[in-house]
């Protein structure tokens, strides 16, 4: 039995393991032509992040790239889920930036050379600032602007990459941006959050359609779900978490996979909806060929009184990370066979994103994460259950690969499973790194 309480040979023959990154927070957005995103912006508006650390040097991944995966591939995993950052590829939103498109040719040869196989997100909220200027994700033309980016990135990648998500976590794109305000561009604004919650979708749609039309495979979407949980059995309690868990759970995948919006949310955001938003689902719905799941933790429900959707949370009972985030494993069991039953049927589904924040300190060369073991191995434990349930699990990515930029958290949320001191940018293997590595290896 390994430290996580897991071999290979739990999990059904050809599972995935993996572990994930994102460009804005790790390649260091200050080098290779890259523009500026309205990350950029958003961390330089005084009190939006933490002591206002930004991505502009991360964890310097665009120069230590081929360190960096020799730490995937020695660790054991068979894929890596990395994203390309629009900003790079497209400085002011439309010209192409050659020396962008290389970086991520380079990165995916290296993951071929390593034998590592190479998952792709297209967006993980890097949104080329120009275009943020121009309305962001609240104008309609940034499905179009998605699809041409898709098309020029795919054109140079496409060919090597075993799977493309089109968009991550499409709740914290919309609502966490541009309602709560928690993200760049940090709006709280229902008519913005609303535009945002539909463009979010039409933009994943149109970016699947280009890549069909380029004979390209294996596309999905990847979205976040989170328990929740109702404090008490009060009418206005249970809808308040209705309406919490229409909006973060339900919204996207009975977008994608149904298309229709669930009523709990439609009901404060139809009057904000773009007009004719009913004539988008044909390309919403796009056939999908895997679905994503990012689950990290699930949030008590309160009722907020005031306007519509009068959702706050309170803290739980239940033990916490660094991010105050409560452990709940048995969300994740209940999330993938959720998704499977309501929503993507016999469609593969990967866990996109799991992990933790941890107090991580280096002690003696060494990095001492049990916290992080003991989640990650309760974590995939769920994961075996959902598989006994029946549901078509295919892959598990840890996040993440390294300690890296934890958006408006900056860098003291560390959820590597390598440590990296960000004075001198060196990089440490934590135990739970090893743990991995003794699982997969085993
Ligand atoms: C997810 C994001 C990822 C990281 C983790 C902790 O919401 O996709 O970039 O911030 O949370």
């Amino acid at each position: 039995m390994t430290g996580l309480g897991f071999t290979r040979a739990d999990f059904p023959e050809g599972f995935v393991f993996g572990t994930a990154t994102s460009a804005y927070q790790i390649e260091g957005a200050k080098f290779g032509g890259c523009g500026p995103s309205h990350w950029d912006t958003f961390a330089a508006t005084p009190g939006n992040v933490e002591r206002a650390e930004d991505g502009a040097l991360a964890c310097d991944h665009y120069n230590r790239w081929q360190p960096d995966l020799d730490l995937i591939a020695n660790a054991g995993f068979d894929a890596y889920r990395f994203s390309m950052n629009w900003a790079r590829v497209m400085p002011d939103g439309q010209r192409v930036n050659p020396e962008g498109l290389d970086f991520y040719d380079r990165l995916v040869d290296g993951m071929l050379a390593r034998n590592i196989r190479p998952y792709a997100t297209l967006y993980h909220w890097d949104l080329p600032a120009a275009l943020a200027d121009k309305g962001g994700w609240r104008n309609r033309d940034v499905a179009s602007w998605f699809a041409d980016y898709t098309e020029t990135v795919m054109s140079k990648i496409g060919d090597r990459v075993e799977a493309t998500a089109t968009i991550n976590e499409p709740w914290c794109v919309a609502w966490l941006s541009h309602f709560i305000g928690a993200h760049a561009p940090g709006l709280r604004d229902i008519r913005a959050a609303a535009r945002a919650m539909h463009h979010v979708l039409l933009a994943h749609g149109r970016a699947v359609e280009v890549m069909r039309g380029m004979g390209l495979n294996n596309l999905g979407i990847v979205t976040n779900l989170e328990g929740s949980t109702p404090v008490d059995d009060r009418p206005e309690t249970i809808a308040a978490h209705e309406r919490n868990h229409a909006l973060y759970n339900e919204w996207f995948l009975s977008a994608v996979f149904k298309g229709e919006y669930p009523k709990a949310a439609l009901e404060g955001l139809e009057p904000h909806l773009p007009q004719g938003w009913q004539d988008d689902f044909p390309t919403i719905q796009a056939p999908v060929d895997w679905l994503g799941i990012n689950y990290y933790t699930r949030k008590r429900v309160v009722n907020a009184g005031g306007a519509w959707p009068q959702i706050a949370y309170t803290p739980g009972p239940l033990e916490k990370t660094a991010f105050d985030w409560e452990v709940d494993p048995d969300q994740l069991r209940h999330f993938l066979t959720w998704a499977a039953t309501e929503y993507s049927g016999d469609l593969p589904i990967y866990v996109t994103e799991n992990g933790m924040a941890g107090h991580d300190y280096l002690l003696d060369g060494t990095c001492p994460d049990p916290q992080r073991i003991k989640y990650l191995r309760d974590h995939f434990a769920a994961a075996r259950q959902a598989i006994a349930e029946g549901t078509p699990l295919r892959g598990y990515f840890v996040w993440s690969l390294m300690d890296n930029y934890e958006w408006a958290a900056g860098y003291d949320k560390r959820f590597g499973l390598v440590h990296v001191d960000f004075d001198t940018l060196e990089r440490t293997p934590k135990d739970s790194y090893h743990a991995i590595r003794a699982a997969l290896r085993e």
